[in-house]
């Protein structure tokens, strides 16, 4: 435990309240889910949260919309298998403040540097809606593939992932309307969803601390060069640790020297029913730059979360590219839309009865379906459209089926508006479905019993696939590993580990 003593030895000056602190990062956290059925998710629309469908498990998180607190020990059936329905998303309340004070509209541009494994970016892609794009960029190869299990459960079409160093990135500069830089760090305040951490004497000293902070000011510098004149960058952390936190953005800004990016600390945002603390003005003999006292920290025992920093920074105005609107949109090779139109007479639209206005909702690239505002061509350097870790949106057909069949995530996605080759179950066959069970269907549209695999839905949200068997009886086909979870393990054990 001598870590543990340490850390809160070391920032008992600092936390606000040592004894508070040091009992927080020991107590479990709370489990927190945010709706991905809501309409708004950069927290301008309260009204959203008003649906009838909350269940009483859920208690709102004051502060973000569709966010709660889910309240039992153990999540309900009903809350996995709607999580398995892409209804529901599983992050961290601290995690929350960074997409929050970052405040997508729809339509932007951004870039999510370090996105894996992507609860940010579907946060991110929620908010920009269909005419808007996510960069999800990461260096790890392997944590992006966790991204696209998150995309394809969530039905995410506008999000394209590459694999890239943030701190050299194939873009030209000013191209995004924000820059999420959620950058690689010590991790302190996940302590309480990783309690490993605190025993951990070598990620918890200050060597590795100012190490880090070198790799951090490169990403901080390049998301400078990469936002455009009046776009916004969050830097954010899941740390304590002043050096990576006000240290980084206080070097960007120049306090010890080295070239000046055009960078200025945005004031935030109150935020009702959240305590948050203003950045450090100095630490351990370290004066930082006046202006990150703007940025804002998220202690566990203020709100009984896990520990957290943001701050947001403005690019400044070259005076060139007028004042806030987007600029340098498809700067780098025209306004183009990415892909090709869908063509509703071609397979399988003219099968499933999808008419033109329905297909105009998407486009193709590459065998895969992407929201129209997903130019991603048009904002990378064509070097980077040829490397192998470049994919957008979600694959149309099955790899691994000869029968040309949807995947699941198309399914989920263009099933609500099939005319054919659908069934309906009613939702009380929910989670035999989801479990691979044979069921009686309850509706069957009319070309459906040509069509060996149909598009399951309920109550009007499509679920998977299926097939109709001789004898009137539906055969699952929803997938045994989903979400990245064992389907199976999760609906009978309550149990989300991933697989
Ligand atoms: C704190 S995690 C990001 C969490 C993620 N934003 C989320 O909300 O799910 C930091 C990520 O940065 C990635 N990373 C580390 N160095 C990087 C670099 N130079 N360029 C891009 N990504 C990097 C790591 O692989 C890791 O996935």
């Amino acid at each position: 435990m001598a870590a543990y003593s340490l850390l809160v030895d070391t920032y008992r000056d600092i936390c606000g309240g040592a004894a508070a602190f040091s009992a927080a990062c020991v107590r479990a956290l709370p489990m927190t889910a945010w709706r991905a059925d809501v309409a708004s998710h950069s927290g301008t629309d309260p009204g959203a949260d008003s649906g009838p469908h909350v269940p009483g498990y859920a208690v709102p998180i004051p502060w973000r919309t569709g966010a709660y607190r889910i309240s039992t020990d153990s999540a309900p059936v009903d809350f996995m298998a709607h999580y398995l329905l892409g209804r529901w998303h599983i992050q961290e309340e601290a995690a929350l403040l960074a997409v929050h004070l970052l405040a997508p509209s729809p339509g932007d541009h951004v870039l999510d540097m370090c996105a894996a494994p992507g609860n940010k970016t579907a946060e991110l892609a929620l908010a920009v809606g269909p005419e808007g794009a996510v960069i999800a960029a990461d260096r790890s190869r392997a944590r992006l593939g966790v991204v696209q299990t998150t995309m394809n459960r969530l039905g995410l079409t506008n999000v394209t992932r590459l694999v890239a160093d943030g701190g050299d990135f194939p873009a030209p500069d000013n191209t995004f309307d924000l820059v999420l830089v959620d950058a690689p760090c010590s991790a302190e305040g996940t302590c309480r969803r990783h309690p490993d951490i605190l025993h951990d004497a070598e990620r918890l000293g200050r060597a590795n601390h100012s190490t880090l902070r070198g790799a951090q000011v490169r990403l901080l510098r390049e998301a400078a060069r990469l936002v455009r004149p009046g776009g916004r960058i969050a830097y954010a952390t899941c740390t304590f640790s002043p050096e990576e936190n006000e240290g980084v953005v206080s070097d960007v800004l120049g306090a010890r020297g080295g070239r000046p990016v055009g960078l200025r600390v945005a004031l935030p945002r109150d935020i009702a029913g959240l305590v948050l603390r203003p950045g450090l003005p100095s630490w351990q003999g370290e004066r930082f730059h006046a202006d990150v006292r703007h940025a804002r920290r998220l202690w566990p025992h203020d709100n009984d979360t896990g520990g957290f920093f943001v701050c947001i920074l403005e690019k400044e105005d070259a005076g060139s590219q007028g004042t806030g609107g987007r600029a340098g949109r498809g700067s780098a090779g025209g306004s183009i839309r990415a892909g090709s139109a869908l063509d509703a007479n071609a397979l399988p639209w003219s099968i499933l009865g999808l008419d033109s206005a329905d297909l105009a909702r998407w486009r193709m690239v590459r065998g895969r379906l992407v929201s129209p505002g997903l130019a991603w061509r048009a904002t990378l350097d064509p070097a980077a459209a040829h490397t192998t870790g470049v994919s957008s949106g979600l694959r149309l057909f099955n790899p691994k089926t000869s029968d040309s069949r949807l995947t699941t995530e198309a399914a989920r996605v263009v099933g609500p508006f099939a005319q054919n080759g659908t069934v309906e179950i009613a939702p009380d066959q929910l989670v035999d479905y989801l479990l691979g069970r044979e069921i009686e269907p309850r509706g069957v549209s009319p070309a459906a019993p040509h069509i060996p695999v149909v598009i399951v839905r309920c109550q009007g949200a499509a679920l998977g696939l299926g097939r109709m068997q001789a004898d009137g009886l539906l055969e699952s086909l929803f997938p045994r590993t989903w979400g990245g979870v064992d389907v199976q393990r999760s609906l009978n054990r309550n149990d989300i580990t991933p697989v």
